[in-house]
């Protein structure tokens, strides 16, 4: 068997020091075989890129670093994928940028690292390209020649036809995802909305087999829904939970990058209708909101950060005493054990997505929790994770008086609810880990175009 070769826009570490939990984790022991190579961005920019990729041999695989100039990758990067792709993936059209440079940028990179990837690739070698950010990669790659099998997962939602049409050139967006042997997907929901794209934009059928039948070839497409390393963040959370002290207060928690599809004014919304509605709450919780910036570059960005100071201000203005802190807001990353801590001591976790492709964040909660005295997972119906996830309290996050409800419903949960909630949440947590997510996908790459995903095992 030919190698694992992993494209994705963020390298991992070259020296392994933060590998814990996510991609890394799952995809390291198929890397670790057969000589696998993980390829991605180089995390600085260089006045004077390198015109082939920077290998570097770590123990388990090899990293192979693309190297950017600052405006090119600005323009790939805080334009082209986040300021048009994010928005419109996420439906938030009203905020797509759209200038030329961008889209050149774009395509200018895929293009450049397809010569680069084609200069080490074999024929018997297995391409898995991750999300939004190189989605034109395969077809560059077999423009040059390269003859392996090449896949895709969208780590973020598919929007529907008409919110993808918004994109300028999404015509040629879908000739690009045309190109890979197998596109994965979050949900059914994100398969329901390629099949409607592929059916408008390329006249592609829908085969009995599950794939789909695009000008006398078939695409196979499949929903693998990501999870997370379940015993590992149970054990993590287990552990550092014992050398901590509960907080004073029951908590509720919210652990999100600062990004506008989040749902965080929308949550914080929901706190204060429950605090006025339920006064005899108030001094009795608190409310811990942990979301470092990201991409703060982009215009949307830029006010999130001050329209949540804004908000949790006015919450503790409005509610707080001497005493009693209703919302603390921290801005930025935490170590991933003491997040791990945080979840298992917080009574409630609170994922409120107007739109998310998974939310590895509600994934986390549930494992992280003590399985005798259990938290509970407030969930929006609009992330990816609410189809798997259904033992969790579903809300409409567009509803502040429904998340009202159902943090007063956490609270006032019994304990014999909470546990079977939980248990539900688990087992299902448990038999879907992240190993068996990147497993299953790479089975479906590896086996040949022309069968369905019934009679691949997962
Ligand atoms: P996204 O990929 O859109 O950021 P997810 O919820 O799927 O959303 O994944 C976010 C990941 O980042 C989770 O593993 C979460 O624990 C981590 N994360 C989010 N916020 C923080 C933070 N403040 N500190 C550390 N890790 C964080
Ligand atoms: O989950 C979607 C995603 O864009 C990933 O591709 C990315 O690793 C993560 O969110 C964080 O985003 P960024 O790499 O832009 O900081």
């Amino acid at each position: 068997m030919g190698r694992l070769i992993v494209v994705s826009n963020r390298a991992p570490s070259i020296d392994g020091s933060s590998d814990s939990g996510g991609l890394v984790v799952a995809l390291k022991d198929a890397l670790s075989k057969d000589g696998g190579l993980w390829i991605g961005g180089a995390p600085e920019q260089h006045e004077n890129p390198s015109s082939e990729l920077v290998l570097h041999h770590r123990p388990d695989f090899d990293v192979a670093l693309f190297e950017l100039e600052p405006e090119l990758h600005d323009d790939y990067y805080l334009g082209y994928s986040n300021s048009v792709l994010w928005p419109a993936f996420h439906g938030r059209v009203d905020l797509i940028v759209v200038k030329p440079r961008y889209a050149a940028a774009y395509r200018q990179v895929a293009e450049r690292l397809a010569r680069q990837i084609a200069e080490t690739v074999r024929d018997d070698d297995l391409i898995w390209v991750h999300d939004y950010q190189l989605i034109p990669l395969a077809h560059y790659l077999k423009a040059l020649g390269v003859k392996c099998r090449i896949g895709f997962f969208l780590h973020i939602p598919l929007p529907d036809l008409q919110t993808f049409m918004a994109i300028p050139d999404w015509r040629e967006m879908v000739k690009w995802l045309a190109d890979y042997n197998l596109i994965g997907f979050q949900t059914r929901r994100d398969l329901a909305n390629m099949i409607t794209i592929f059916r408008h934009g390329l006249r592609g059928e829908l085969r009995a087999n599950g794939n789909i039948g695009i000008n006398g070839r078939e695409v196979a497409i499949g929903c693998f829904p990501i999870s997370i390393d379940v015993q590992g963040f149970r054990r993590l959370a287990a552990e550092g939970a014992v050398a901590t002290e509960p907080p004073p207060l029951p908590r509720l928690i919210g652990v999100d990058r600062l990004d506008y599809s989040k749902g965080l004014p929308q949550r914080l919304a929901g706190y204060e209708t429950f605090l006025s509605k339920y006064p005899q709450f108030r001094s009795k919780v608190s409310l811990l909101q942990i979301a470092p910036p990201t991409r703060d570059d982009v215009d949307a960005y830029k006010d999130i950060r001050s329209e949540l100071e804004h908000l949790s201000g006015k919450i503790n203005g409005d509610f707080g005493t001497i005493d009693w802190t209703p919302v603390q807001y921290i801005h930025r990353a935490m170590p991933r054990d003491e997040l791990a801590v945080l979840f298992r001591l917080s009574r409630v976790g609170l994922v409120t997505p107007l739109f998310d492709g998974m939310n590895l964040v509600a994934k986390e909660y549930v494992a992280a929790q003590d399985e005798a005295d259990p938290g509970v997972l407030i969930l929006s119906q609009f992330a990816g994770a609410a189809e798997e996830m259904t033992a969790a309290l579903i809300i409409n996050p567009h509803n502040p008086v429904g998340i009202a409800e159902a943090i007063k419903k956490a609270l006032d949960m019994p304990l014999g609810e909470r546990i079977e909630r939980h248990t539900t949440l688990y087992a299902h947590l448990e038999g879907n880990d992240i190993a068996r997510w990147s497993a299953a996908f790479l089975k479906r790459l590896r086996a040949p175009d022309d069968i369905g995903p019934d009679n691949v095992a997962r």
